[in-house]
């Protein structure tokens, strides 16, 4: 199996008020293969979207080590430099993450060609790939809907949308069917099925819905602040 992310020995906690110390992660091992989907399980607060965060470069651990494996290149994530973790995320990494940080200012259509347009793809095929997307995940009838002119369950679609459009190496999910109905859920977990199965992208999804989890590949299930069991 071909690695493509590895996390060694990750610590990461948070202080509060200057004196509450809470540990969340406490020495975390992980090896991401290619292709997989990989569902991490565990108890509310137990450090999933910390471990996410962690993962995806968003946040640095206390310590530990998180090494990207991509095209034959070697990227210790969190050593690179500002512009070359933009670059990377912007390329290779998918991020569908609670709060959408969907732009309030666009519609729908121009939410999803944005990764397209930052790569430098010229904005009608941009436009054109983006629809697509938005119509594999049933939104079609919203392009040119803002943010605020569309539901909890479709701004999560849109989110989507936007995460899958750039065909990402990884992607990155924070309970991401939390605000879907059945059908969307279902919808949502097909594609990604698909595009694992198309693309070899791989999935790392943080849930503790059981019908997400009966989807995956492998399932990590965390307990307190480590990786306690490997399922496959
Ligand atoms: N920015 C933060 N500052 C302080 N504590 C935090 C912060 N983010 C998360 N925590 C705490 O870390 C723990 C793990 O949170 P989280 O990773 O969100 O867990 P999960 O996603 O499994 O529910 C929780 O106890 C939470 O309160
Ligand atoms: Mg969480």
């Amino acid at each position: 199996m071909e690695k493509i992310v590895v996390a060694k020995g990750i610590k990461k906690s948070y202080i509060k008020n200057k004196s509450i110390r809470t540990v969340v992660l406490k020495g975390i091992d992980l090896e991401i293969y290619r292709g997989e989907i990989l569902c991490i399980m565990g108890p509310s607060g137990v450090g999933k979207s910390t471990l996410l965060y962690v993962l995806s470069s968003l946040e640095e651990p206390d310590e530990g080590v998180v090494t990207y494996y991509l095209n034959e290149e070697i990227y210790e994530i969190h050593k690179q430099k500002p512009d070359e973790i933009a670059n990377l995320r912007n390329r290779k990494i998918g991020f569908v993450f609670q709060f959408h940080y969907l732009l309030p200012e666009f519609d729908a259509l121009e939410n999803v060609a944005m990764p397209l347009i930052i790569r430098g793809i010229k904005s009608k095929e941009a436009q054109k790939q983006a629809k697509e997307m938005l119509g594999i995940v049933g939104l079609n009838n919203r392009l040119n809907h803002r943010p605020y002119e569309l539901s909890g369950g479709e701004q999560q679609r849109v989110a989507i949308a936007r995460a899958l459009v750039t065909h990402p190496a990884i992607v990155f999910a924070d309970e991401p069917t939390g605000n879907l109905d059945t059908n969307s859920a279902k919808t949502f977990l097909d594609l990604i099925v698909d595009l694992k199965e198309k693309f070899r992208t791989t999935f790392v999804i943080a849930t503790h819905s059981l019908e997400v989890a009966s989807y995956a590949t492998r399932i990590a299930k965390m307990k307190d602040g480590l990786i306690v069991e490997i399922i496959s």
